[in-house]
């Protein structure tokens, strides 16, 4: 039998943006009066610290006469100061002063997009029509209980789209054939009543040092995954993304472990996470995004993760509505 679909092209069925929260930066990068640029969803924005220490995310094009604020705009008191001319912005996004005009015109304003601080990071609440959060970032207690260690950083740059790096948490075969390991513990993936949290659950008691492994995966990219080897033994590996373009992600890692085992895990467990996605770089780097995937009978999770991500995109009949 001849295939006689269209031969696909790089890029074309790549998806847009998911939403949900997503990192663009770590609280210590960010100083009381600094300015700089973000690059995400393939747009450019400025992000700025104010004077009173509250982080402000703002698209970064001047409405003026498209200087970007993110370089060399100039954070005073409250807001933000364009480069070019001096225009002065706060944090709603609205023009509050042309330093040498009286009169402000109607539409000198730009687009903020909402942001928080949590778990030394800051965030940004991205759908792709600007709307409120839908939901809220989750707590993590253990990153503030004085029984765990401060968090350790890592961070990489990944040629993919968000959605096919989360999914690779979905897809148990490509351990073995990626990451080369033997015995791949079976993994229960399930998803929670209110249908946007996905739980992944495996038992890998016949590893090495056996383990229980519990990934929550609150939007793709943005995950926590809590293993424990036994009673104080236990780690959390917190995920979270930069879609930088619809082919580039920037991902950070925070781990934080039990002082018992501090000197146990550390640095080793970074780099073996480092090291996985040197394993997945080959692949991510040259594939293209399957809109329709051919799955066979096992694919099951896979299948799952397909269901599940649809609920982080705009339908079409959405943008219809809002139209
Ligand atoms: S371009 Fe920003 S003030 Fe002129
Ligand atoms: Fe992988």
């Amino acid at each position: 039998m001849s295939i006689v679909e269209a031969c696909e092209s790089r890029t074309n069925t790549t998806p847009e943006f998911p939403m949900g929260w997503f990192s663009v930066a770590r609280s210590h990068e960010l100083g009381v009066g600094e300015v700089t640029r973000v690059t995400a969803f393939d747009r450019e924005m400025a992000l700025y610290r104010t004077q009173s220490g509250r982080p402000v995310l703002q698209d970064a094009f001047c409405p003026h006469l498209g200087a970007h604020l993110g370089v060399e705009g100039r954070v005073v008191d409250e807001s933000l100061q364009c480069p070019f001319h001096g225009w002065r912005f706060d944090p709603d996004g609205k023009c509050v002063e042309i330093p040498y005009c009286q009169e402000i015109p109607e539409r000198a304003r730009i687009r903020i997009w909402h942001c928080e601080e949590k778990h030394g990071q800051i965030w940004i609440w991205f759908h792709p029509e600007n709307t409120l959060p839908q939901w809220a970032l989750p707590d993590v207690p253990e990153f503030d209980d004085e029984n765990w260690t401060e968090p350790r950083f890592a961070e990489f740059d990944v040629p993919a789209h968000v959605q096919d790096i989360a999914e690779n948490s979905c897809d148990p075969v490509h351990f073995q054939y990626v990451h080369k390991q033997a015995e791949v513990p079976p993994s229960e993936v399930t998803i929670e009543d209110n249908g946007r949290i996905l739980h992944l659950n495996s038992d890998a008691k016949d590893a090495e040092i056996p383990h229980k492994l519990h990934a929550t995966v609150f939007s793709p990219g943005h995950a926590l995954v809590h293993t424990s080897y036994g009673p104080g033994a236990e780690m959390i590996v917190y995920n979270s993304a930069q879609p930088v373009d619809r082919h580039n992600t920037k991902m950070r890692w925070s781990l934080i472990v039990r002082k018992e085992i501090a000197d146990m895990a550390g640095d080793q467990v970074m780099q073996g996470i480092i090291d996985g996605l040197g394993d997945d770089y080959p692949i991510w780097a040259n594939k293209v995004h399957k809109h329709k995937p051919l799955f066979c009978r096992e694919d099951k999770t896979l299948v799952l993760f397909r269901k599940w991500v649809r609920q982080f995109y705009l339908t079409s009949a959405d943008q219809r509505e809002t139209a």
